[in-house]
């Protein structure tokens, strides 16, 4: 057994989002957002469930941070709920909605715990799609006012920001899936080019507000791709898929441009008017501080014919592979493949600070002996993904911490309550939490800084 120890000041955290843990939709103010929307649609949730509840960590943060406590926890990731804040996006302040994120934030820090702030993890006010959500540039224009309040009110006491959680989700990805009624690339890609324009003027607002002695950066979700054969046709759709799903939105934040390949392929395929300059120049003037990174899985590619290379989706392999491992999720367990992303990262742009702002897997968790749920499995890919995470440092990649996705089950977006990734369980009915074998593992881990590894192999 190996004992593998991380740097002096490494920081151990976990991550969650507000509309996945918060409840309390309604209460005190808060407007409407576009997945109070949703999950009020029939049929569009798993088992029609909804975050109307969700964990109650509303009313219940206090606990949930005594939880953290106990775990050791350095440094929590959360995010705020813009139309707790603005209910309708702009206009005026919903002060109940502000205090409850000072409570949790001077809470955080009464108990030694960093407090990480999320701006936005896909929780749009409704009142802001109904004006065509992130295809609107007024969105763009409201998001900065909405982020540069938080800047000037709790930047005196949070030095760690994160402008957006995962772009390429909620607007290629939504926008591909039909998630806001038509299926459109088109205007995923526009969405994606207004959320970097956002993204770029929140970083410059932050660097000018009252108290930007901190950080910013944002959160990206990463994938080391990986052809199916040695085709050249199938290297070509590895470099088209890596760019669509990993440089459309590094390139932008670490090195203030697009990447030409693709960019000429969307041109090309979805006749966009290409990138203003001004929109260039303020990418180049607002780099991040540092990247966070989230990471699951890697993604495997194969094109049938020349053909299929403008065909993007097609290209992403989704069958499972013979010998390969799956979670809950139905996502390949590939530890290597944080090692390989990082080390890219790390040589293609310059050496960033990296976080790891989640990581993490979802299990069956139903085996349950003296209270405690044996999460084997879960506990397993947390050391198999940090094993590889060590590697990375060791090579010299400045990987500066990892956030365990997710501190407790959570509403997981369109599977609802069936997916869990927690460290402690949640009943939904009871709403009680109890530990599961990974937390008592992971609080291990954090009092020695590292953790004993079963094997020398990777
Ligand atoms: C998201 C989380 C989500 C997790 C697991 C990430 O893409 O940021 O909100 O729960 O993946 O699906």
């Amino acid at each position: 057994m190996k004992f593998l120890k991380f740097p002096e000041n490494f920081t151990w955290g976990v991550a969650t989002a507000s509309y996945q843990i918060e409840g309390a939709w309604n209460e005190d103010g808060k407007g409407e957002s576009i997945w109070d929307r949703a999950s009020h649609t029939p049929g569009k949730i798993k088992n029609g469930d909804t975050g109307d509840i969700a964990c109650d960590h509303y009313h219940r943060y206090e606990e949930d941070i005594q939880l953290m406590k106990e775990l050791g926890i350095q440094a929590y990731r959360f995010s705020i709920s813009w139309p707790r804040i603005f209910p309708t996006g702009k206009g005026k302040v919903n002060q109940k909605g502000v205090s409850f994120y000072d409570k949790v934030i001077n809470s955080l820090l009464e108990n030694e715990i960093e407090p990480v702030i999320t701006l936005f993890h896909w929780d749009l006010p409704a009142a802001l799609q109904d004006i065509g959500g992130w295809e609107n540039k007024e969105v763009v224009n409201t998001y900065v006012e909405y982020a540069s309040y938080l800047f000037n009110h709790f930047g005196d006491r949070v030095k760690m920001w994160i402008t957006f959680n995962e772009p390429m989700v909620f607007t290629i990805g939504f926008y591909s899936e039909g998630f806001f009624g038509e299926t459109s690339v088109r205007s995923g890609v526009l969405a994606a080019r207004n959320v970097n324009i956002a993204h770029a003027r929140a970083v410059n607002a932050y660097r000018n507000s009252l108290h930007a002695d901190g950080k910013i950066g944002i959160t990206l979700d990463l994938f080391p791709v990986y052809p199916m054969t040695t085709s050249s046709l199938d290297k070509t759709a590895t470099q088209i898929i890596d760019g669509v799903f990993n440089r459309l939105f590094l390139d932008p934040v670490l090195k203030g441009e697009y990447p030409s390949d693709i960019l000429r392929i969307f041109t090309g395929i979805l006749s966009l008017p290409p990138i203003p300059e001004q929109d260039l120049k303020l990418l180049r003037e607002n780099l991040i501080d540092f990247l966070g990174m989230n990471h699951y899985r890697p993604l495997r590619v194969h094109a049938d014919s020349p053909k299929s290379l403008t065909d993007i989706n097609s290209l992403l392999v989704n069958d499972r592979i013979e010998g390969h491992t799956y979670s809950e999720m139905g996502w390949e367990v590939y530890p290597d493949g944080l090692y390989d992303l990082l080390s890219r990262i790390d040589k293609d742009y310059d050496h960033p600070l990296i976080y790891i702002t989640e990581n993490g897997m979802a299990c069956k968790d139903d085996v349950i002996i003296d209270g405690i749920v044996q999460d084997n499995d879960r506990i397993d890919y947390l050391k198999h993904y940090l094993e590889a995470a060590h590697r990375a440092i060791n090579k010299g990649v400045k990987l500066k911490g990892y956030f365990v996705w997710t501190l407790m089950d959570n509403f997981e977006w369109l599977h609802g309550f069936s997916k869990r990734f927690g460290l402690i369980r949640v009943d939904f009915t009871t709403l009680e939490r109890t530990w599961k074998k990974s937390a008592y593992w992971y609080r291990d881990l954090i009092k020695k800084n590292g953790f004993y590894h079963d094997s020398d192999e990777p």
